[in-house]
């Protein structure tokens, strides 16, 4: 705690604040996208949308504009919904029970965690990759949680719950993990935990070879229905003409991307054009 009071990242604006909307639009934003790119939307979409309602009273295609950018279009549509579900269910408010936010759209385990750790701070540890990563290291000796049972990682995590301050303390473990713990080249010289941690006793040994490496990001599906939203932020298409936004190497998949975006919600047809959802 010493030395996340010396070096966290106490200025993020989402820890400035226990609003627990703007906390939640910070996590969905943060779930698969860095701070530094993060941040101007953060500021952007509070000044816009700065509330539950605000938000559910937009039309989901401003919402999927609005996203622009940060990738993974359906986190926008899903935040969309779930501001529609929390005006209408829940009068405005969040729930604060982990059922009730488990119930929202595209609230899964890590997110309702930060959301009752970071807004309602809740007794709740929480586990983003960071956190997970020290805990692995320097409290089981394992190189990376890929070398442990969720059950060994969740058993870990509930120990190291202190009495008080437990939103502070799962700050600091993701700052060390994110600041100084790092994946490939953790800076073991400046941490505080170096001289009891367990992997540095243990000789730093390799850990499970990490995932394959990933495609190309042109040749996946996720660059193609990036690539069919963007066309469709700007005016409905035919399919032709989304086609002809697409490398070719797509063209034989252009009706699966299609179908697959009509079953997400993300777009819809009309007349043999396109839409992002009204
Ligand atoms: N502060 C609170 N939640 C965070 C997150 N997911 N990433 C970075 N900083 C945070």
């Amino acid at each position: 705690m010493d030395w996340y009071r010396q070096n966290g990242r106490h200025t993020l604006p989402w820890r400035l604040t226990r609003d627990p909307y703007a906390i939640l639009v910070s996590e969905v934003m943060l779930q698969q996208t860095q701070v530094e790119r993060v941040l101007p939307y953060y500021r952007q979409w509070l000044e816009r949308w700065p509330t539950f309602t605000s938000l559910a009273a937009e039309s989901p295609a401003e919402v999927i504009r609005a996203w622009r950018g940060l990738g993974y279009n359906r986190r926008a549509l899903n935040l969309h919904r779930l501001a529609v579900e929390v005006a209408h269910r829940y009068g405005g408010e969040l729930p604060r029970a982990e059922r009730d936010l488990r119930s929202l759209p595209g609230i899964g385990e890590y997110t309702a965690a930060a959301v009752r750790s970071f807004a309602f701070e809740q007794p709740v540890a929480v586990a983003d990759t960071n956190i997970a990563r020290v805990v692995a290291r320097a409290v089981l000796g394992a190189a990376s949680q890929r070398d442990l049972t969720a059950a060994q990682m969740t058993a870990a995590l509930a120990a190291l719950l202190p009495n008080r301050d437990v939103r502070a303390h799962n700050l600091a473990l993701m700052d060390l993990g994110a600041m100084v713990c790092s994946a490939r080249q953790p800076r073991c010289e400046a941490c505080p935990l170096a001289q009891r941690c367990g992997w540095r006793q243990a000789g730093m040994p390799a850990g499970a070879a990490p995932g394959a490496t990933a495609p190309r990001f042109e040749s996946t599906a996720r660059f193609a229905r990036g690539r069919i939203i963007d066309a469709l932020r700007v005016a409905p298409a035919t399919a032709a003409e989304l086609q002809a936004a697409l490398p070719s190497a797509h063209h034989g998949r252009l009706d699966s991307y299609l179908q697959g975006l009509r079953k997400d919600g993300l777009i819809s047809e009309q007349d043999g054009r396109w839409q992002l959802p009204s």
